[in-house]
């Protein structure tokens, strides 16, 4: 075998080596991707959503939805000060409808929830904790969204 057989066998073994780190490279990424809640937030259907609400608004009520934004300090950023830290509630119910293009009302407001990430309302950053699938039930974050949709403009 020719030192020139050697060295074109050892660059061919290095561009294999290349190429397979390539491909597991970009399945890692694929794999974190999946994982992301806010990509999948992003990426999800609005048929996605209509399965998911289908189940949280079964028999929302919205007194229960006031107690649990108390309880889980929704009303501290949301509620409590100037609108600085977090949009204010007030007109959530109109203004709703107007956020995502391919979302409703309910839709934007269990993703606004859910994955709070996903979309960022213009001006504030990604300061809501996006815990709260884990903390709050399907029938709470429902009641969740039957309270926020009493926040009309002129209310
Ligand atoms: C630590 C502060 C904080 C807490 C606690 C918090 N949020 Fe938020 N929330 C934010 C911020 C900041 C935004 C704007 C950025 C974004 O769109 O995620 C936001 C956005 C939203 C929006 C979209 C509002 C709009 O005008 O489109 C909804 C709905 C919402 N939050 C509901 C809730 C509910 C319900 C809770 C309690 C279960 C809660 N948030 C708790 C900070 C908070």
């Amino acid at each position: 075998m020719t030192s020139q057989q050697d060295k074109s066998r050892a660059r061919r073994r290095r561009l294999v080596l290349a190429l397979a780190s390539a491909c597991l490279v970009a399945f890692a990424l694929l794999l974190a991707l999946l994982h992301d809640p806010a990509a999948a937030g992003e990426a999800a259907t609005s048929a996605a959503y209509r399965a998911e609400l289908a189940i949280a608004l079964e028999a929302p009520d919205w007194i229960i939805g006031e107690k649990l934004s108390a309880q889980y300090e929704c009303n501290a950023c949301h509620m409590e000060g100037d609108g600085s830290t977090a949009p204010l509630f007030a007109g959530l119910a109109d203004a709703a409808a107007t956020r995502r293009e391919q979302l409703d009302a309910e839709q934007y407001l269990y993703e606004a929830i859910v994955f709070p990430s996903a979309h960022l309302v213009d001006g504030y950053t990604d300061a809501m904790p996006n815990n709260y699938a884990d903390r709050l039930s399907p029938t709470e974050i429902g009641d969740l969204i039957a309270y926020l949709k009493t926040f009309h403009a002129e209310a």
